[in-house]
């Protein structure tokens, strides 16, 4: 199956994704390329040392740029492309032709945290302004409304009482240790989805619900975990497990 990452900053979770596929884990998956809209995207770098075709697409104009990756996505057949801390955010036209075929990676567990401004350290900040003991990372899908699509799967992930007590003495600090945290589960958990796409194991149905308000239609994803999927996963995760401590 063949993907494509598009990312516009750092790259760590495009970079574990490369991991996922080298370490043999992610199976019949092709990363054919990486799209960045940033110049300086250390993603970039990472694809050039990586050995991955990357593909720098520098047009500010939203519709051109969308109409630039629909035909560079048709032309590769691209089957499924996975946002990996891209910042901008795509026209409905690419949405709808690549229905239930775009995922997103966000750090928090949506629908908390989430929406239009919502992103990288801003979304810690405001997890550690609400109180909340327990965050986490959320794979979507991405549909037109921003961080609203179908969520696929996601991470809790503890805040200890350590890092609301750095919060009290220095905010900054606190939040980057928070996104440090998140990251190593985003790190783990997007290829566990990309693996699930790739496995045939997604189902996206749609239902509609009666409220007080009137009818209301949403979309839930079905994950087939039967036959031990995700015990098998588990098991061949842990090879990433343990690359990744040699470079924590
Ligand atoms: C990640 O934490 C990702 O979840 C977040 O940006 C970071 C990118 O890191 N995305 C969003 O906030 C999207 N709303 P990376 O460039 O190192 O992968």
């Amino acid at each position: 199956m063949k993907i494509a990452v598009l990312a516009s900053g750092e790259g760590t979770n495009f970079q574990a994704i490369v991991d996922h596929v080298k370490l043999g884990i992610l199976k019949n998956v092709d990363l054919e390329l990486l799209i960045y809209d940033r110049q300086n995207a250390k993603a970039a770098e990472r694809a050039k040392r990586e050995g991955v075709e990357n593909y720098f697409l520098d047009i500010k104009d939203r519709y051109e740029f969308d109409r630039a990756l629909l035909k560079i996505l048709k032309e590769r057949n691209i089957e499924l492309v996975a946002l990996a801390g891209f910042m901008r955010i795509l026209g409905e036209e690419i949405i709808r032709e690549y229905q239930w075929k775009i995922m997103n990676i966000h750090p928090s567990l949506l629908p908390s945290f989430g929406g239009k401004g919502m992103y990288g350290l801003k979304v810690h900040q405001a997890v550690l302004m609400s109180g909340v003991k327990v965050t986490g990372c959320t794979v979507h899908y991405v549909d037109v409304a921003v961080d609203a699509g179908p969520i696929i799967i996601q991470q809790g992930v503890r805040i200890d009482e350590k890092i609301y007590e750095l919060f009290s003495q220095n905010p900054s600090k606190a939040i980057e240790e928070l996104s440090r945290k998140v990251l190593r589960y985003e790190h783990r958990l997007y290829s566990k989805a990309i693996q699930l796409f790739a496995d045939n194991r997604l189902k996206v149905e749609s239902q509609v619900i009666e409220t007080k308000e009137g009818k209301k239609m949403v979309n839930f994803v079905r994950v087939d975990y039967s036959n031990n999927w995700e015990e098998e996963w588990d098991k061949r995760q842990r090879k990433y497990i343990e690359f990744e401590k040699n470079w924590l």
